[in-house]
């Protein structure tokens, strides 16, 4: 009962009593504060408790019912609905952690312990961060600015950055002015921000299945309804899109459109213009998160749905993460004009403003640049571990019953496990010859689609990328074999919440 306790209910706020309950009770199962299984107070004593009516109570259980976040039994009580995570205790675990993984996975963290290969992260080495030039540039941005490089920078971001990207742009064909550019803490404060900013309780969005974890948990994080539409080879199914749009009206679609995060495809420019033509069509925005277009090793044609939105309908986010440096926290929006207000006091609400300091030294890389010639060398460094890891799959995974399409570019590479295999029993089998893979389930709404697994090269040298692939090839082919005998059907896994 302790816990609940900690409950403080506001009855000035403007929002139901039972929402606030609702919200508190859903985040202490979403943080594992109560655990699955566990019972939730009756209604009486809890209403006792925080001081309301038993109708509150009765209101907020309903919802945590309705939302899949608890169950009833008749007669026994409510108690918290088991995730997909506290049912794996019948994977044979042995003495791995694999509950505690995946459920860091969720959270998009994952242990790596020394002398593992890792396809498991798609965060690139630190070896290949210029911190040398950082350094420079740091060095002259204090000598000019002073202290003014520490104070609060504007909430929209250091003007001369934003005319700094608005010049980078033009070379990826996207024409807009300072105005509409948005500079965040990294693209994942950018789709919170964008989230933030459109989407009420219940709201839906259109997503592509599988997506990355990350935006499904800002989502889930607003209580929205969450619509995925499957992504095939040349980008998502368009006619799926189109009858989902039509049905849900959401408040945007998220999209990855150049090598998508966790597959690896890119949309064909047929689907990308298809895509503006709906977005005009049913009156909504498309959110593209271009977290990598910049890698694209043998695809003619990388371009951005904001290149081609004559509409303005496309609101486009920048992450630097996987080509810079990530713990510099660094991205930016290009968003439509009449959205400015909106998304301005979003991000103002989130953190005020990205940092300054960091926004002028990123301004000087691209003034003086050195940009391209970073940008450059990482093309190289991953073009190299891009065609190494093709060469490899192809020559060690040949013959194994696994499926993949190799993508034109980017980072991750995807697999699927022939039907019925359970990718995280997968995990397990490599964590055990220090090789780490990741499992697909994740990437999925509903979290219940195990098969698929993610291969990812940014963390891993071309050396080593030889010795994980022919390891993991052996993994698997043992794994097949081995739990033939206990397989079970698609039919016997249990929907998730
Ligand atoms: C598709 C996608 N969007 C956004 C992010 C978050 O990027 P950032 O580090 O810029 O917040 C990631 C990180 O992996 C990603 O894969």
């Amino acid at each position: 009962m302790e816990i609940y306790k900690e409950i403080h209910l506001d009855k000035n706020s403007p929002q139901h009593l039972y929402m606030q309950l609702f919200y508190k009770i859903r985040q202490f199962i979403m943080d594992g504060q109560l655990k699955a299984n566990e019972k939730l107070p009756p209604i009486r004593q809890l209403a006792n408790t925080l001081g309301v009516n038993t109708s509150t109570i009765v209101n907020a259980y309903g919802l945590l019912e309705k939302e899949g976040f608890v169950y009833k039994k008749i007669g026994s009580g409510t108690f918290v609905s088991p995730r997909k995570d506290d049912r794996l205790e019948d994977v044979v675990l042995e003495k791995y952690p694999l509950d505690e993984d995946i459920r860091l996975m969720d959270r998009g963290q994952i242990q790596i312990k020394e002398n593992m290969i890792s396809f498991a992260s798609a965060t690139p080495t630190s070896d290949l961060f210029p911190v040398d030039d950082f350094k420079i540039l740091l060095n002259e941005v204090l000598d000019r600015d002073k202290g003014d490089a520490f104070g609060y920078q504007e909430s929209q971001g250091y003007y001369p950055l934003r005319e700094s990207l608005v010049d980078y742009l033009k070379e990826i064909n996207i024409e807009t002015n300072s105005e509409n550019v948005q500079i965040i803490s990294g693209a994942q404060q950018g789709i919170d921000v964008i989230a933030k900013a459109f989407v009420d309780y219940k709201d839906t969005i259109i997503v592509e299945s599988p997506t990355y974890t990350g935006a499904i948990g800002t989502f889930k994080s607003r209580g929205a309804k969450i619509v995925s539409v499957p992504i095939l080879e040349d980008g998502i199914d368009i006619h799926l899109l189109e009858e989902n749009i039509k049905k849900h009206h959401p408040k945007f679609v998220y999209l990855m459109p150049n090598f998508q995060n966790p597959t690896g495809y890119s949309y064909s420019k047929e689907k990308k213009l298809k895509i503006i033509e709906l977005a005009d069509k049913y009156n909504t925005f498309i959110v593209e998160d271009d977290y990598l277009s910049d890698l694209s090793f043998y695809n003619n044609d990388n371009a951005t749905l904001k290149s081609l939105d004559e509409n303005d309908r496309i609101i486009y986010i920048k992450s630097f993460s996987k080509i810079f440096m990530p713990g510099l926290r660094l991205g930016f929006l290009v968003i439509p004009k009449k959205i400015h207000h909106r998304i301005l006091a979003a991000k103002h609400t989130s953190d005020i403003s990205t940092s300054g300091l960091n926004q002028r030294v990123f301004d000087l890389y691209l003034r003086k640049g050195i940009w391209k010639k970073h940008i450059r060398y990482m093309e190289k460094i991953y073009r190299e571990r891009f065609d190494v890891m093709k060469n490899c799959i192809e020559k060690y995974f040949k013959d194994i019953d696994i499926s993949y399409i190799l993508p034109k570019g980017g980072l991750n590479f995807w697999f699927s496990l022939p039907e019925g295999y359970d990718s995280n029993k997968l995990y397990v089998e490599g964590a055990k010859n220090n090789i780490l893979i990741l499992p697909g389930s994740i990437f999925f709404i509903s979290q219940n689609e195990s098969r698929f697994f993610r291969l990812s090269i940014a963390a891993v040298y071309p050396k080593d990328i030889e010795i994980g692939i022919k390891g993991l090839s052996q993994v698997i082919k043992r794994f097949i074999k081995k739990d033939t005998k206990e397989r079970k059907g698609p039919d016997s896994y249990t929907p998730l919440l």
